[in-house]
């Protein structure tokens, strides 16, 4: 486990943070207990990618296959085919949860888990058997389908959808409103605000955490990227598990307790053996 500045000397915090995460690996004992009780884990790309799914802005990844442009709301809004094309090339696939996913559900098993903030819409949080409640899915989900006018309350889940895709060559109508609006993903595009119950929920886990897990975001895009500056609990202990440094204003305000440039799996195997087997 490298820290940040390739030391393997871990200051005596971090050593008693990796304590910490492995002491959190089992079922909450009420008396003598020295884990962590209210883990919230923020993820990003980086943490699908051993799954199959390409991140956004690493080489080869979703920006330089599509372009940023696909995920604006101006192209559902002139284009629409073009979000839908790339839905049904995502639902092609069978993807599985990664050891990040697998954790995550094993946290919420042993009762340690307080929340996943995650901008990531691949459903693999869930897929992996986490509560719906704990996952605060910011940029929406592909799971989701909602009629595209705000005060329409058509909704279809993915596979409610899948099972009309074969009838639809063109994007879908929505069957309720009777307005002639399109059934699109439930995803945050560029241009549209983020979900405000949602990001409420984000927060209220974030100020309550004692230990928050930064992993496989490049945490460049906002709001998300100043949550954990603005809204993670002082006394929290904090890790980035990332290929990547965090972005400089984290480095240089010394945000977090514990940097591990490494695969997330990886690093999320390390920190939690007996999480993931
Ligand atoms: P990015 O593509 O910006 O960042 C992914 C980060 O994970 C990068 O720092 C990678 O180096 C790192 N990474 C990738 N695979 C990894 C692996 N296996 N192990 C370790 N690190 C790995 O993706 P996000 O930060 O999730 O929003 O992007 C944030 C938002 O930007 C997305 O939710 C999306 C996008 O525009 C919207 O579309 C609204």
């Amino acid at each position: 486990m490298a820290d940040e500045g390739a030391s393997d000397h871990l200051t005596n915090k971090q050593e008693e943070i990796v304590q910490k995460c492995a002491l959190s690996c089992t079922e909450m004992d009420k008396s003598d207990d020295r884990g962590y009780r209210k883990v919230v884990f923020l993820i990003g790309a980086g943490a699908s990618t051993s799954a199959g799914i390409p991140d956004f802005r690493s080489k080869g990844g979703l920006y330089d296959r599509y372009g940023p442009d696909l995920f604006h709301r101006l192209t559902l809004e002139h284009f629409p085919q073009k979000i839908y094309d790339f839905y049904r090339e995502f639902a092609k696939q069978d993807y599985a949860p990664t050891s990040v996913h697998k954790a995550l559900a094993r946290l919420n098993v042993v009762k340690r888990l307080r929340g996943v903030v995650t901008q990531n819409i691949d459903g693999l949080e869930e897929q992996a058997g986490v509560d719906t409640d704990l996952v605060h899915c910011v940029h929406g989900s592909l799971s989701r389908f909602r009629c595209s006018r705000s005060f329409c309350d058509g909704f279809l889940t993915a596979k409610e959808y899948k099972a009309l895709i074969p009838s639809h060559e063109t994007p879908p109508k929505c069957f309720m409103c009777g307005q002639d609006s399109l059934l699109r993903p439930d995803i945050v595009l560029f241009g549209e605000s983020l979900n405000s119950a949602t990001l409420g929920d984000a927060l209220r886990a974030l100020v309550s955490c004692d230990l928050f897990v930064c992993v496989g975001t490049s945490l460049r895009v906002q709001p998300i990227a100043s949550l954990p500056i603005e809204h993670v609990s002082r006394d929290a202990h904090r890790i980035w598990i990332n290929r990547d440094a965090p972005p400089d204003v984290y480095q240089e305000n010394g945000f977090f307790d514990l940097c591990i440039q490494d695969e997330c799996d990886n690093a999320i195997e390390n920190l939690f053996p007996d999480l993931v087997q």
